[in-house]
């Protein structure tokens, strides 16, 4: 059983070789290569992600038979699939190849993304589940991140695998991303032993807001990891913004832009309510108050107190005796 675990990542790192030299070395990986390049990826972020093509007529198949590999090795490997008449032909053709690596660095899955809009493809088509690939406890670029994430005692969550190469490429090299689906209890508990800050730092729009929320909550539920949040201006997502400013405007952002939790939930609260109009404001006010009760610190609620208070033109005694009632009703 342990060696088709080592069988099955060695075929997974020789894929990646191979859709590497693809890549970057012929003729059939241009237009991907061209297409990274336009998307700001030097060659050498290229090579330190293992980025690779998978060409439209399949690479693998032919040479692992030729090479004789077990047919039952293969079709556990993910990176084939299965007809019904037991023919296997490649997963993934024609797109850009992204290394999923475990812990040690050892590529155990891929994510490729279409070149092209295509309304009957997925944007990103993952590995499945193998023996060597578990989604709910692998997290991406961890491998290359850990170092870092120690010694800043931090770590930066995004929600995509571009986000994290552009992060990584500027300088910010403590960036991971779950693998395309929500945040999971195990990755929670994985961060948690290597650092005492999380920062998610999710897409500026609404979906990444939805998820940003969502995310605190639930690491806040699992972990006592302190929490911030840091979200690019503009709704963009961090590649985007680092592509339409610089790397220092985007280590900027990371080093100035962060916000508390209830900080962001202030904002996310606001969003689609008419703040103008008394109920709502009314019913905002109530809410904001709810999430400061639980603030511990006396000093952050007075911090909110303030912004509520100049924000609404409401006297803060009043606030707070509010706040005071929320207290005791919760116990
Ligand atoms: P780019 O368009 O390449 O910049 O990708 P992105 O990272 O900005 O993608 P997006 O914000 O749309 O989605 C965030 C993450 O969700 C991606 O990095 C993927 O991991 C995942 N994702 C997006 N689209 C798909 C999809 O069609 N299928 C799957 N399985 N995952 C997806
Ligand atoms: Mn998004
Ligand atoms: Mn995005
Ligand atoms: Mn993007
Ligand atoms: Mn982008």
């Amino acid at each position: 059983v342990d060696s088709d675990f080592a069988r099955l990542i060695g075929l997974h790192e020789n894929a990646a070789k191979l859709y590497h030299h693809v890549l970057m070395n012929t003729q059939v990986g241009e237009a991907a290569l061209t297409y990274l390049h336009d998307r700001g990826l030097d060659d050498e972020t290229i090579a330190t992600f293992n980025i690779g093509f998978a060409p439209g007529d399949g690479l693998l198949k032919p040479l692992f038979e030729e090479r004789k590999v077990d047919y039952q090795l293969l079709r556990s490997s993910g990176l084939f699939i299965e007809s019904q008449d037991g023919q296997l032909r490649d997963r993934f053709t024609n797109r850009i190849m992204f290394t999923i690596r475990n812990a040690s660095g050892k590529v155990i899955a891929f994510s490729g993304r279409i070149l092209h809009k295509d309304p009957d493809s997925p944007k990103y088509l993952n590995s499945p589940e193998t023996k060597i690939f578990h989604k709910s406890d692998t997290l991406f670029n961890f491998d290359l991140a850990r170092k870092e994430i120690r010694k800043e005692n931090a770590v930066v969550l995004f929600e995509g695998f571009m986000d994290v190469i552009a992060a990584y490429s500027a300088g910010v090299k403590n960036g991971i991303a779950s693998m395309g689906t929500s945040l999971t209890t195990d990755q929670i508990g994985i961060l948690q032993r290597v650092a005492e800050t999380l920062y998610v730092s999710y897409d500026g729009d609404d979906a990444g807001q939805n998820a940003t929320h969502r995310a605190l909550s639930l690491i806040g539920e699992h972990s006592n990891m302190s929490l911030g949040v840091i979200q690019m201006p503009e709704g963009l997502d961090p590649d985007e913004y680092l592509r339409k400013y610089d790397a220092e405007h985007f280590r900027a952002v990371y080093e100035g832009a962060k916000e508390t939790p209830v900080g962001f939930a202030l904002r996310y609260l606001a969003r689609g309510r008419n703040l103008n109009n008394q109920s709502e404001q009314l019913s905002y006010i109530e809410e904001v108050l709810k999430i400061v009760a639980g603030v511990p610190s006396p000093v952050e609620q007075d911090l909110y107190l303030n912004q509520l208070a100049d924000r609404f033109q409401i006297d803060k005694a009043s606030l707070k005796e509010q706040l005071s009632g929320l207290r005791q009703s919760k116990k």
